[in-house]
């Protein structure tokens, strides 16, 4: 009877596939979006050889890692391969040549934690932010990408639960919740412990791609055509793992001594890492190791008011897909 039961409700969670891909469907930006920004980084690239002839532009973040959604803003990051330029001075000469060639809301954000240039192109409304030398967010970007690459759902799974993170107020850094960057590992990592792995850990295999930055050394196999159907031993379906990611967080993860680490395929124990206590503002209560810079935890800006609300948060959506008889309305209800 039990058996019979248990089958009913996968059956039941598996109703809402067609709906979840339709939103995932309504998310993903259509191909003249791709074009527009490639027209726009055209003309950024022209624009910077002529100050500096050796630079490179690099487009990182959402609209690099295959994660990103319509009408995203682009970022970017300008490679100036002496390290120790003066970044100020060069964000500041970046924005008088922009502004020159009719660039609008060109920006120098010079005393920002990220410092950076703002702009608007007219001609296609899109907005984009310019870094300088951020060569690691370059790497992660890439990493991302190459674990999208391997299987389908991670991209899916992933634009659903930042699709959820947004309309319900707890994708703000500055409100203390997390990332998209950060919402992106938690699905990889939760696809990684999938039993049948629905994900490989890329940085447990022998390296095929490696680059020291800074001391940081990343490396790993991003051969990843060859682990095409890693995942097909697997054959949970998007609704499934919507609703087994919101339950992992709402009632399984154990916040008082784990960190997820995508660099591992697993989870951490806080005491490993020395993340146990409160140092500086950094909190640690909910661990998230990147996968890099592995002193970062990209929870630290979670603080008591915000783990709160989180896990409140993860409780609901949870609690609409085990219950609701129109989860992919309630889900998404702006809060
Ligand atoms: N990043 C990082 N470390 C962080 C936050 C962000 O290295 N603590 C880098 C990552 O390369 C990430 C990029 O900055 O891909 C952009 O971060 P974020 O805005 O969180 O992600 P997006 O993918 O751009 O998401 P959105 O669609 O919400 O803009
Ligand atoms: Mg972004």
């Amino acid at each position: 009877r039990i058996m019979k039961r248990k089958t009913a409700c996968r059956r039941d969670i598996d109703r809402l596939n067609a709906p979840f891909l339709s939103i995932y469907q309504s998310l993903i930006p259509p191909k003249e979006e791709k074009d527009k920004q490639e027209k726009l980084l055209t003309i950024l690239r022209s624009l910077v050889k002529k100050d500096w002839p050796e630079a490179q532009l690099y487009v990182y973040g959402s609209c690099a890692n295959s994660f990103g959604f319509s009408k995203s803003d682009i970022d970017i990051c300008l490679v100036i391969q002496n390290m120790d330029v003066n970044k100020s001075e060069v964000l500041l000469k970046l924005a008088e040549t922009l502004e020159s060639n009719n660039l609008q809301n060109v920006q120098a954000l010079i005393r920002a934690r990220v410092p950076i240039v703002k702009l608007m192109d007219p001609d296609t409304g899109i907005s984009c932010d310019i870094c300088i030398n951020n060569i690691l967010a370059v790497i992660n970007t890439k990493l991302l990408h190459d674990y999208a690459r391997i299987d389908g759902r991670l991209r899916q799974l992933a634009f659903i639960v930042k699709h959820w993170a947004k309309k319900r107020g707890v994708n703000e850094t500055y409100q203390g919740t997390l990332s998209s960057y950060a919402y992106v590992l938690m699905c990889i990592n939760f696809l990684q412990q999938r039993k049948p792995a629905i994900l490989p850990c890329l940085q447990g295999m022998e390296p095929t791609y490696s680059v020291t930055v800074e001391n940081t050394e990343c490396a790993y196999f991003n051969e990843v055509d060859k682990l095409h159907g890693f995942g097909a031993g697997n054959g949970e379906t998007i609704s499934h793992l919507v609703w087994a990611f919101f339950n992992y967080w709402a009632y399984y993860h154990d916040y008082t001594n784990d960190v997820i680490s995508v660099r591992t395929g697993g989870t951490l124990s806080k005491q490993a890492k020395d993340w146990t206590r409160r140092i500086g503002n950094d909190r640690h209560l909910i661990c998230i190791e990147d996968p890099f810079e592995i002193t970062h935890d990209l929870g630290r800006i979670v603080d008591k008011a915000s783990i709160r609300v989180l896990r409140e948060e993860f409780e609901r959506a949870a609690e609409i897909m085990q219950h609701d008889l129109d989860p992919c309305t309630k889900l998404f209800e702006p809060y």
